[in-house]
């Protein structure tokens, strides 16, 4: 699926990988707003998936993760418009955010900016850990017993919770972006729903806004690359749930370490990224070998 970015780019890429598929992956070292200002024409995207720094502290190479509040929601703003400019009329953006407890509000602060450009269309929770019980499911032959799956970092507290969910806010410009559910579907559990509605033609359900999506487990700290990463799993369902087309871009405006833009690689799509930090994108480029 090839792309090419069809505005003449003023900047030199850092680097251009080339898929087999004809699709390409750029990255930028460089601050996302004059990137993208810079270097992607208005309605040129299909699908932006990105987590932005929460503003938490988070111990980044570059960026200062601790700017005051409301400087930080006025930044997101400016992101939010720049991403409402540069994506199609039929465009997803999906934007992940958590928040720490000591401030709940985070997420629903960025949500709360983006509203002046965008319609809120779905919101899904990122699951990272969930405890089932097994007395609460009822008769699903494969649950034999109590589970509890999943990676969090504990929080040790009395009053607050170990935080094992962040949000996905899927924005578009109308709300009415129509998309391929059954992409990221799951099997019915009760296989006698398959043909007895017209639309359930095949054994797939739409799964719901609550994706249960572990980190992988590392061994060591040192295997953490970046601070604060999503798995590639989240790209690409994001990507799968838009819709797969032909010569569609994805954009992640905050690269980090690549999980969008090895979400990409791995669909065959093309792809175009901005990250201020050179330790991060190198990164990129050496998971993309792997
Ligand atoms: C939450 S992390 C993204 C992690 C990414 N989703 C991943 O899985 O690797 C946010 C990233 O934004 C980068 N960043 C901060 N300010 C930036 C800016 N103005 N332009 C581009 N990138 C920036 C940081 O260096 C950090 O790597």
């Amino acid at each position: 699926m090839p792309h090419r970015l069809d505005k003449p780019k003023r900047d030199s890429p850092y680097k251009i990988i080339r898929g087999k598929r004809g699709n390409t992956i750029t990255l930028f070292l460089k601050d996302c707003l004059s990137g993208m200002r810079e270097n992607l024409a208005e309605r040129s995207v299909d699908v932006v998936v990105t987590s932005p720094p929460y503003n938490i502290g988070i111990q980044y190479t570059k960026h200062k993760d601790n700017l005051p509040h409301e400087k930080y929601l006025a930044w997101m703003g400016e992101v939010g418009r720049d991403v409402k400019r540069i994506l199609k009329d039929d465009g997803s953006f999906f934007l992940n955010v958590g928040s720490t407890p000591r401030d709940q509000w985070i997420a629903w602060g960025v949500a709360q900016v983006m509203k002046n450009e965008f319609a809120l269309q779905n919101v899904i929770h990122w699951i990272k850990s969930i405890a089932i019980e097994k007395r609460d499911v009822g008769r699903y032959p494969n649950i034999v017993g109590d589970i509890a799956v999943g990676h969090f970092k504990p929080i040790v507290s009395k009053r607050f919770l170990n935080d094992c969910h962040e949000y996905i806010f899927h924005f578009t410009k109308t709300g009415n972006a129509q998309l391929d559910k059954l992409a990221v579907g799951v099997p019915y559990q009760d296989k006698t729903n398959i043909g007895r509605w017209k639309s359930a033609r095949r054994d797939r359900r739409d799964r719901g806004n609550t994706w249960f999506i572990p980190y992988e487990t590392i061994q060591s700290k040192n295997d953490r690359r970046h601070p604060a990463t999503f798995p590639i799993k989240l790209p690409e369902m994001c990507i799968r749930l838009h819709g797969l087309k032909r010569n569609m871009l994805v954009l992640d405006p905050f690269v980090g370490i690549g999980s969008t833009a090895i979400a990409s690689w791995n669909l065959g799509v093309s792809f175009v990224g901005f990250e201020i930090s050179r330790t991060y994108l190198d990164e990129v480029a050496t998971n993309l070998r792997r």
